[in-house]
């Protein structure tokens, strides 16, 4: 059986009286069978440690301490309470110049604190048009995916560059070939595949009802719990 996770990506957003909406997450996530996690600011972390909910920073470092300044490592996330790291989101690929080979360094340094590496891939816009997405989708894999990835250990996001904030989405038939396409390459074919790029509450069954899409990295429909608890529900009744 694979793992069905409904995934949240709150970027650099949130200040503590935002944690009522994490609350009010965590507490729908209880009656749900399928797993929510939620990509926190690495500062809401150990606030948020006790609720019901499976908790993540966005990025680490690939060393596990030194001479790092303002750089968090996967064992000070673990020691937060995070379960999870995201790593190589386009953001950070296309903001802060991370290759695959820095970001499959960070994959392996969050496996060896004992976290799961949400592994982020995804095709730009001009390469979308191009022709190229499985191209680039083949090259990301190989090149960030740790030897080894286990399904315990890694959850794979396909998200379309194009596709994040914009509210614009692949077609249901452009993102099951994808998905089927990414699973093809896995080391272990029971690794989560998710869908990120403008999930939201009016298209989240649709996408959830996709053979190869075992859930959904959302970004700005995870702030809200009125936004994502919709999510989450339609991940839970989906297939
Ligand atoms: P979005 O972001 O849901 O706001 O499009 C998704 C992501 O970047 O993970």
């Amino acid at each position: 059986m694979r793992r069905r996770i409904a995934a949240g990506n709150w970027k650099m957003n949130g200040v503590s009286a935002d944690l009522r909406e994490a609350r009010a997450i965590a507490q729908a996530a209880q009656g749900l069978a399928v797993e929510t996690l939620l990509g926190l600011p690495a500062t809401l972390i150990m606030a948020a440690r006790d609720m019901s909910v499976t908790l993540g920073g966005q990025d680490c470092h690939a060393e596990p301490k030194g001479a790092f300044t303002g750089d968090l490592s996967a064992p000070m996330l673990a020691d937060a309470g995070a379960q999870f790291v995201i790593v190589g989101h386009s953001e950070r690929r296309a903001l802060h110049g991370e290759t695959d080979a820095a970001v499959a360094a960070k994959a392996r340094a969050a496996q060896a604190a004992g976290l799961t590496a949400v592994i982020c891939i995804g095709e730009t816009e001009a390469q979308y048009r191009g022709g190229a997405t499985l191209e680039v989708l083949a090259a990301q894999l190989s090149g960030s995916l740790p030897a080894g990835a286990t399904a315990e250990s890694t959850i794979v996001a396909y998200e379309p560059v194009w596709a994040i904030g914009t509210g614009l989405t692949p077609t249901p038939d452009e993102i099951q070939a994808v998905h089927a396409f990414i699973r093809d390459r896995l080391p272990d074919r029971d690794i989560a595949v998710l869908y990120g790029g403008s999930v939201s509450p009016a298209n989240a069954a649709t996408i959830f009802s996709l053979a190869d899409v075992d859930g959904g990295l959302v970004g700005g429909a995870s702030l809200k719990a009125e936004t994502f608890i919709p999510i989450m529900q339609a991940l839970e009744d989906a297939r």
